[in-house]
């Protein structure tokens, strides 16, 4: 857990809750946190997932390891202290998208299970449902798809700490949903995903 540094500090309560922005938007925020290796497809698999909830008028927003790493946490690395540094804040982050009633989808490495951990507790602590997506393909279908050519790159001894290769993958043990991306059509990771939410109350306030 981090330390808290600054004292003397209070949270400030508005008057508009969460529940009046999700009546606002007839949905309940959430986020969905995509885990998985490099190349795994979770970024794929979220950008299909955002298009079809937009297409059903449904507001979300997907944040993005790679996105994430160009902005807002661009002094950090891939040590293990930096990617936990980077998964809290983008825990803090989601957790901020769904206070404003946003279906969050969130798809990073994320491989300590740990840190994923903390973002749930930080999450449910807060009364908001956290579903964690295990984008689960194999190494070798990962490295065989190398869509950015760093699994090349890695084996070369390019990449230092290079998840799957020189660095460990620790998969979720109980994760809401497992999708196979090299056995089922994108069509149908959304349809699983879709249904969940529908499931879980989340597509309409
Ligand atoms: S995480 O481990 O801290 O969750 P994050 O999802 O933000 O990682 O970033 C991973 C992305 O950074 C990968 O998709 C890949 O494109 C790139 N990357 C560059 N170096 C590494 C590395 N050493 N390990 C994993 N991914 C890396």
């Amino acid at each position: 857990m981090t330390e808290q540094k600054a004292t003397n500090v209070y949270w400030h309560e508005g008057d508009v809750t969460r529940e009046d922005r999700n009546k606002l938007l007839n949905q309940k925020g959430a986020t969905l946190w995509f885990t998985g290796l490099s190349g795994s497809g979770k970024s794929t698999v979220a950008v299909a997932l955002e298009q079809a909830l937009t297409a059903k008028g449904k507001l979300t927003y997907r944040l993005d390891g790679d996105n994430i790493r160009l902005g807002i946490n661009k002094n950090l690395g891939f040590s293990a202290e930096d990617r936990t540094e980077n998964i809290r804040r983008i825990g803090e982050i989601s957790k901020l998208f769904v206070d404003v009633g946003v279906i969050t989808l969130s798809s990073f490495v994320s491989p300590y299970r740990a840190d994923r951990d903390l973002v749930r507790d930080l999450h449910e602590a807060a009364g908001m449902q956290f579903i964690e997506v295990h984008v689960d393909v194999p190494l070798d279908v990962a490295e065989e798809r190398d869509p950015k050519g760093l699994y090349k790159k890695a084996r070369a001894g390019e990449i230092p700490n290079f998840t799957g290769i020189s660095d460990p993958y620790e998969e979720p043990l109980k994760p809401e949903v497992v999708l196979n991306s090299h056995e089922m059509s994108l069509e149908e990771e959304v349809n699983v995903l879709m249904a969940l939410l529908e499931e879980r109350g989340l597509l309409s306030a």
